[in-house]
């Protein structure tokens, strides 16, 4: 049963699909980094601000519940799935009960910010819970390339709408509770007007996490980071938000640790990671070397999988940071995405026997940076309608003695 007809038959949440439909029917908006500090500046307005997102925030959502009614219904059927598509609906109607509400009354700029804070504790789990979904349906019928192609657009859609939808109220909640950040006054909300790179790469605490997790670890890896910008002595900053940096590194970090730990694990001495960052007039490169003996090329597309990835079911996984070296198999294609959300991208280069370079590639130029968000229109409609079809490339043999025996018919 499609999502909008559990709906409407169990009558729990009436009036929804026709909210969605209504909301879907416009784009979402990408704000760019210089309109986020814009929204944040001295002359910051919360009713400007209240007014795009009582409108926004409900366009995101029902852009992205168009795309779940595309889901596999055993999928959608899951006890995860209806979990989190009633957060959804729940939180769809909360916030478009502000469409008739007077920006200039301060009591509704007030609860508009407090149902702000409850949606996104509201949906706190729905990285675990989609993924527990998804775990249930594996268990059930398997995996098909069909399914893991569609659930693999799916969710990489879904989870970025979910990182917008979080910036969004961070940044509004941040900005107009009224206090500012003691320990960084001069960040706008979540985004730090010149973030340090280099900084937040030395700030990474995952050597200490290594540490606790692996006891009988009497080395310590060592990290060597250097760095480079176009212009000699130009510092390594840009417009972005340190906690997604923080949240890529930590992940790569942990990857090129738990490699390189497994590799080397009768060695007396591990071999380090090093990290390279480097500011162009273009791009803000990081690289992540590890010598933890590298992936065959065959599987690295796997390693971005939601379906294939083998982690063991998240359910009673806690979260990231207290968790140990493997988490659930979603810390590449996460953080991935989070590069992604501001134009940039996360690439892997392997060399099987030796070890990975893990690359985040961010703009430099804050003008560039602006918010990639999916939307919900016939192309998307396209990549849920794809049937199974014949490979359009030749399949090897798999049998070469076969090819053999044509070739010595052929000769004869
Ligand atoms: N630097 C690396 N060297 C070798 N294997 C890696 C590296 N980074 C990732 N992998 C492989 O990719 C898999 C997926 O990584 P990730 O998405 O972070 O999930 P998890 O770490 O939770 O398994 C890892 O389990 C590991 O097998
Ligand atoms: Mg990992």
């Amino acid at each position: 049963m499609k999502f909008a007809q559990f709906l409407l038959k169990n009558g729990s949440v009436s009036g929804i699909p026709k909210q969605v439909e209504r909301f879907a029917k416009f784009s979402p908006s990408p704000l760019s980094m210089k309109q986020f500090l814009d929204f944040g500046s001295a002359n910051a307005c919360e009713k400007t601000s209240f007014v795009f997102l009582r409108q926004e925030l409900p366009v995101r959502l029902a852009n992205i519940m168009k795309e779940i009614d595309f889901l596999p219904d055993k999928l959608l059927g899951t006890p995860s799935l209806k979990l989190l598509t009633s957060w959804y609906s729940q939180s769809l109607l909360e916030l478009i009960d502000f469409l008739e509400r007077d920006p200039d009354d301060k009591e509704v700029l007030k609860s508009f910010t407090q149902t702000l804070v409850n949606v996104r504790n509201r949906h706190n789990n729905v990285v675990p819970t989609m993924a527990q979904g998804v775990v249930e349906y594996k268990e059930a019928f398997g995996v098909d390339p069909v399914t893991n192609q569609n659930v693999q657009y799916f969710l990489d859609r879904f989870y970025m709408s979910r990182i917008s939808t979080r910036m969004l109220m961070n940044q509004h909640t941040l900005i107009f509770e009224g206090s500012v950040n003691p320990a960084h006054p001069k960040h706008i909300g979540s985004i730090d007007p010149s973030c340090d790179t280099v900084e937040v790469v030395k700030g990474n605490d995952s050597p200490r996490l290594l540490h606790t997790h692996r006891c009988t670890l009497s080395h310590v890896i060592n990290t060597l980071i250097s760095f480079t910008a176009k212009n000699p002595g130009q510092p390594l900053h840009i417009v972005y938000v340190p906690s997604h940096l923080y949240h890529m590194l930590f992940e790569l970090f942990k990857n090129a640790m738990r490699a390189t730990v497994e590799t080397h694990e009768t060695s007396p001495t591990l071999p380090p990671i090093k990290v390279r960052v480097s500011l162009g007039s273009e791009d803000l490169t990081i690289k992540m070397s590890d010598r933890g003996g590298g992936v065959p090329l065959r599987k690295i597309e796997r390693l971005f999988s939601y379906m294939y990835s083998t982690a063991p079911s998240p359910v009673h996984s806690d979260n990231s940071r207290n968790a140990p070296l493997a988490g659930f198999g979603y810390g590449l294609p996460i953080s991935r995405l989070y590069a992604k959300y501001f134009q940039g991208d996360l690439q892997l280069y392997s060399m099987e026997g030796y070890g990975t370079s893990a690359v985040i590639y961010l703009k430099a130029l804050s003008s560039e940076s602006v918010e990639r968000l999916p939307v919900f229109n016939k192309s998307a409609l396209r990549h849920y309608q794809t049937s199974t079809e014949a490979d359009d490339w030749c399949m090897p043999s798999k049998d070469p003695r076969k090819l053999e025996n044509t070739r010595q018919t052929q000769n004869r």
